[in-house]
């Protein structure tokens, strides 16, 4: 999609359906490498970084298959030829570093291109990387390309610099087939490290702890098949969420799970939102004026650094100044001098952006940079006075 055109502002009511995570999603498909039956994933989301995952699992010689409204895949890598995953299409997305620790445990070398993805950062791997060493694997970077082999991988003790999501994830689903036990300490404990535990849990994996700092996983000869229902998207239930407290309106989300939201919930009601939940329902009622909140951006289970630049976007209509500071991704402010352009007051000093409120965006045009950027900006659109 090159262009959206968003005609503010709007009045938002009604009831949403969340979709199955895109960060869930994404290292579940990955963790389908780690055996050779068959694989289906329910509640996938319908995205483009999903559908480069299965022509990456196609060029290396899998089989893929969607159903017709892309909810349902099935994987298979009986056929699996080559476990490389070389150019463009690696680079398109972040998370295809996420096929390095599944394809050295399970076929004991692997060629992957350094990996791409939104440009909101550095985004080293050097921790995937590490961990993987750690278990015994021989890594090197030429020209761009990670060339790993390996004899079977050893368990080992590995403690990450910093939680990382994806380097957790890695080593995680690495070590289920690694000989002995590994434990991953300052391990990330996102929901989606949980739901991928889950998923490698049922295909017989031996792991505890995940969720927590401290993941122990003991290794298992092989695993078998995978029939796995991805979990709903946090982040796109905060977005719907921002949305209407933009937009006045009131909103029910279903087939969500509030307990993953905490924070962002937390910040909504010092926003002014009232806010009823259930175990998988949130309803929000917005009100007349918002409220000015400061947040900061920290690993799970503070707030999520992929919601900052929507309540950004929330927090520019406050009757009242706001802060928001990011601790996570160095270079993840680039919706801020787009939001400007729309009549926002904003002043960013080093990692925190400073954000007085205005009564209302403006029309204009503006440029989508990374995902989450692009979500805050339409939800911009959507409260502006104009198109
Ligand atoms: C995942 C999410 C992304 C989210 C991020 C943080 C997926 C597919 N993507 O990304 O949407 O914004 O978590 O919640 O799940 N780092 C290193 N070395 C490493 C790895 C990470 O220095 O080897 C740093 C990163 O530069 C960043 C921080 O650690 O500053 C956190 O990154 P990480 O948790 O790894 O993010 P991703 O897994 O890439």
């Amino acid at each position: 999609m090159e262009q959206m055109i968003v005609k503010g502002p709007c009045t938002l009511s009604g009831e949403v359906r969340i979709s199955g995570a895109k960060n869930a999603a994404l290292p579940l498909l990955a963790s389908s490498l780690l055996t050779s039956s068959p694989c289906t994933y329910k509640n996938v989301p319908a995205l483009e970084d999903i559908v480069t995952m299965t022509h990456l699992f196609r060029q290396m010689g899998s089989t893929c298959t969607s159903s017709d409204d892309r909810s349902t895949i099935k994987v298979s890598h009986q056929n699996l030829s080559t476990p490389m995953a070389l150019g463009d299409l690696v680079k398109a997305i972040r998370a295809s570093v996420l096929l390095l620790g599944p394809l050295v445990a399970r076929y004991g070398k692997a060629s992957l291109s350094l990996p791409g993805g939104d440009a909101i950062g550095a985004r080293p791997v050097d921790q995937h990387l590490r961990g993987l060493k750690a278990m015994g694997a021989h890594i090197e970077i030429e020209q761009g390309t990670i060339l790993a082999h390996s004899r079977r991988l050893q368990g080992a003790n590995i403690r990450l610099d910093m939680p990382t999501v994806g380097g957790t994830e890695n080593i995680m689903m690495a070590a289920t087939l690694a000989k002995g036990n590994t434990l991953i300490q300052n391990a990330a404990k996102e929901p989606e490290i949980e739901d991928l535990a889950q998923a490698l849990i049922h295909m017989g994996a031996r792991i505890e702890g995940a969720g927590t700092s401290s993941i122990q996983i003991e290794g298992v000869d092989e695993l078998g098949l995978a029939e796995y229902t991805v979990m709903p998207d946090r982040i796109e239930a905060g977005t719907f969420l921002i949305a209407a407290m933009l937009c006045k309106g009131n909103i029910t989300l279903t087939h969500c799970k509030p307990k993953d939201l905490l924070a962002p919930l937390e910040i909504l009601r010092q926003a002014g939102a009232i806010i009823e939940q259930g175990d998988s329902f949130i309803q929000l009622k917005a009100p007349a004026t918002l409220l000015p909140f400061d947040v900061i951006t920290a690993p799970y289970p503070l707030f999520p650094t992929d919601l900052q630049a929507q309540f950004l976007t929330l927090s520019c209509l406050g009757n009242g100044t706001s802060t928001i500071t990011e601790t996570i991704f160095e270079n993840r402010y680039q919706h801020v001098p787009e939001l400007i352009k729309m009549g926002a007051n904003i002043k960013v000093s080093g990692r925190t952006a400073t954000v007085f409120g205005i009564p209302h965006f403006t029309k204009g045009t503006v440029h989508g940079t990374d995902l989450r950027a692009s979500a805050s900006l339409v939800l911009a659109g959507l409260a502006a006075h104009g198109t």
